[in-house]
């Protein structure tokens, strides 16, 4: 680590240091005002009201821990078990909510232990450097105030002005070690809270379940809309021209004896419709499973796609082996959609697509240098590519401030099958 790494991580942790103390300063009355709300929970309406919001704050301070943690790079997951349905309407069933959940009790015992830790620990951190950093503002002070005094010269060291000489050095060295202290001073910190604030292994169950019920129940809903969509297309497209096939064609039947000639054009038009029917057919089965991704898996796919786009694409992709179909088909369509996006909204002149494979993790990135400013809140495709992607545990985190560029990326934990020949 070179020097400056290093101060600016000592900087860092005692700035965190003063900040955990002030807020260690909190926990005292939040665990006051938390008992408070439990003690008045019996009583009708208000007391349900003051124990959510006591909650609340409790589960505030908690996260600001939280987000410390973060910081020293130790990271602590949110453990709350997620409300029961109509709890919010039921106040006897919110509350019971809340008392059950251990979550809530292990925040709650973290409270006034936390203060103390945080406290001592906070005030070691910041006190140390601070001290160092007084013996090196002490040599400028003395040396003027002897000079304006007793009219002692800057390189005259004597009485007072040879201590503060001594004080420079003296307060280096604790400035130094300080620094170099507080960053563990605050992992220690950290790592104590993190005992109580992230979630028990039971907790872990319970969010993975609640997790695996919301993304089967996005995965329904994504295969119905999908259902919907072909049943649509097949309404719309080639039943509609089938009907219009047989109804020619029996018109033609009806005309072969009188008028052999229309008769005729009649079932030329009928061959023709049964043509544009075969395409849509066609175009639709490849909307399903497109060949191009079972001959060429995801990478010729998305090569494919990027060719057929008005803007100048790069595609690069470092994948040893072929996805499982149902992945390799979820992460081609999110691509498709995010392609389909910048084509349309991003007046983007380059875009670049990213695929690689790490860690038992598919990462996809598609970037473009357009105007950005692109929210899943104003449109359906990009929400449907959080919900498609997160019935195989996958993530979309979208980056795209106004003014660009955009960055898309897609992560599927997935492993590769058949390394490539
Ligand atoms: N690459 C991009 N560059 C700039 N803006 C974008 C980009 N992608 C999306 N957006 C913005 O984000 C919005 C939401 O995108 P989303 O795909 O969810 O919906 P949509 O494309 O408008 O409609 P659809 O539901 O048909 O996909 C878009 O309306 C667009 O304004
Ligand atoms: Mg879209």
């Amino acid at each position: 680590m070179t020097s400056q790494a290093w101060s600016r991580g000592g900087v860092t942790a005692v700035v965190d240091s003063l900040l955990a103390v002030v807020l260690a300063m909190l926990n005292v009355p939040v665990f006051l005002l938390w008992v408070i709300g439990l003690l008045l929970s019996p009583v009708p309406v208000l007391g349900v009201e003051l124990l959510t919001v006591t909650t609340v704050v409790v589960r505030w301070r908690a996260d600001r821990e939280r987000v410390l943690a973060g910081r020293v790079g130790v990271l602590i997951r949110r453990p709350y078990s997620p409300a029961p349905p109509g709890a919010e309407n039921d106040s006897h069933r919110q509350v019971r909510w809340i008392i059950t959940d251990p979550a809530t009790w292990r925040d709650v015992s973290w409270l006034l232990p936390g203060a103390l830790i945080g406290l001592v620990l906070g005030l070691i951190a910041v006190a140390i450097p601070l001290y160092g950093l007084c013996g090196v503002l002490l040599l400028p002070l003395w040396l003027s105030l002897a000079d304006v005094w007793f009219g002692y010269g800057l390189f005259w060291p004597t009485g007072n002005t040879a201590e503060a000489w001594l004080a420079l050095p003296q307060g280096l060295v604790i400035l130094g070690a300080g620094l170099a202290v507080a960053p563990l001073l605050r992992t220690t910190d950290v790592l104590f809270a993190q005992l109580f604030l992230s979630p028990t292994a039971n907790a872990e169950l319970r969010l993975r379940v609640a997790h695996l019920t919301t993304t089967r129940a996005d995965a329904i809903d994504a295969q119905a809309a999908e259902l919907r969509r072909i049943e649509r297309d097949l309404h719309d497209g080639a039943q509609a021209r089938m009907v219009s096939v047989g109804m020619t064609i029996g018109l033609a039947e009806r005309l072969v004896r009188q008028d052999p000639n229309a008769a005729l054009q009649l079932l030329a038009e009928a061959r023709a419709s049964s043509t544009a029917a075969l395409v849509e057919l066609r175009q639709l089965v490849r909307g399903i499973h497109p060949p191009v991704l079972a001959e060429r898996g995801l990478e010729g796919a998305v090569r494919a796609l990027a060719m057929s786009l008005p803007v100048r694409t790069a595609v690069t992709s470092d994948l040893p082996g072929r996805l499982e179909t149902p992945v390799e088909s979820a992460v081609y369509f999110a691509v498709a959609e995010a392609l389909a996006n910048m084509g349309r909204h991003s007046r983007a002149r380059a875009a670049w697509v990213t695929i690689y494979h790490d860690g038992g993790v598919l990462v996809v990135e598609i970037g473009d240098d357009g105007v950005g400013g692109a929210d899943p809140e104003r449109g359906t495709g990009l929400a449907g590519i959080t919900r498609r992607l997160g019935a195989f545990d996958g993530t979309m985190a979208l980056a795209s401030p106004r003014g660009g560029p955009t960055v898309v990326t897609m992560e599927v934990p997935c492993v590769l099958s058949s390394p490539r020949i």
